[in-house]
């Protein structure tokens, strides 16, 4: 299977607009060894003609003209995207819908509670029925597996993971099994497998079980410290208050890592306060020392 990182970026991306920041700062006036990057989504396929789109990002439409692909191919209207999964119903994660009006009938892969936010708090999907179909198909938050027709080759295992809705739903202090799903992305015919968790605020028995298991993580890398934002006078918010395990000190991500055999290690949704976004920081080389890699868009993985 190919997986093509659409989007690196955490919320925002990187620079953000109104961000002054230390990294943003010093990206806009070329004074970092860094990249920018767009805001979180990947994309899936096993024949490089059929894909399946995880997240909607606001960035979609500059990611998909980076992106040949995925492109329009035959006939006055098409696309290479067959299906999407939304792992939550954040605005990094689902504002792109909108992008895709234009489309014929979306086939929309996401848990129940992320379509009661799409259609109350953020009513995306009602909007939506103005412009095209969206056949919303539920995702299972048990454990079991489902295929998707439209990308036949692959088999999808959805693990429950502990977070929080986002800030407009109308259950954002009362979390349900499935306001946010870490994927498990199997490609039948060759048995390798993927674990996409852009938004990882805890390591629960299974998720480590599920990480202990796959070819390949790409998991959550948005934040260095869980006070980073404080520190930088951005935002009283803490990493792990908003559902982001921090990568450094102890039970941070990189530990977690350290316990973790087989995998190829990527982070994926990487905020722009991270030092980690400066090629030539010495947290990189912390990283690098502990064999994990930092996503940027365009990367391509094949396994
Ligand atoms: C998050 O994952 O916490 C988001 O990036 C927040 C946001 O989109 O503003
Ligand atoms: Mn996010
Ligand atoms: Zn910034």
């Amino acid at each position: 299977m190919k997986i093509r990182v659409l989007g690196s970026g955490a919320g925002g991306g990187f620079p953000q607009w109104n961000c002054n920041c230390h990294n943003c700062h010093r990206l806009r006036h070329h004074t970092m060894n860094g990249k920018a990057r767009t805001q979180s989504s990947i994309a899936v396929s096993t024949d490089d003609k059929n894909w399946l789109l995880f997240n909607t990002s606001p960035d979609i439409r500059a990611q998909l003209e980076a992106f040949p692909a995925i492109q329009p191919k035959e006939g006055i209207r098409d696309t290479g995207i067959k299906a999407i999964m939304l792992i939550d119903s954040q605005i990094d994660h689902t504002t792109g819908m909108l992008m895709l009006r234009e489309g014929k009938p979306l086939d929309v892969y996401c848990t129940d509670m992320v379509k009661q936010d799409l259609t109350t708090g953020f009513p995306l999907f009602t909007m939506l029925e103005h412009y095209c179909t969206i056949n919303h198909h539920p995702v299972p938050v048990d454990g079991s597996s489902f295929t998707i027709p439209a990308i036949a080759d692959l088999r999808f295992y959805t693990q429950a993971l502990k977070s929080k809705a986002p800030p407009y739903s109308p259950h954002r202090h009362d979390p349900h099994e499935g306001d946010n799903i870490g994927v498990i992305i199997e490609q039948i015919s060759t048995g390798k497998k993927v674990f996409y968790s852009p938004g990882l605020g805890e390591i629960e028995p299974h998720v480590m079980a599920a990480m202990q298991d796959v070819d390949c993580l790409l998991v959550d890398g948005t934040f260095w410290t869980n006070d980073e934002m404080c520190t930088q006078n951005i935002s009283h918010k803490k990493a792990r208050e908003i559902g982001h395990l921090p990568q450094y000190g102890a039970g941070g991500m990189i530990e977690v890592l350290s316990g973790v055999a087989k995998a190829r290690k990527i982070l994926i949704h990487i905020n722009n306060t991270n030092p980690i976004l400066d090629d030539d920081s010495e947290q990189r080389k912390i990283l690098d020392a502990a064999g994990i890699e930092v996503a940027y868009d365009g990367l391509e993985i094949d396994l």
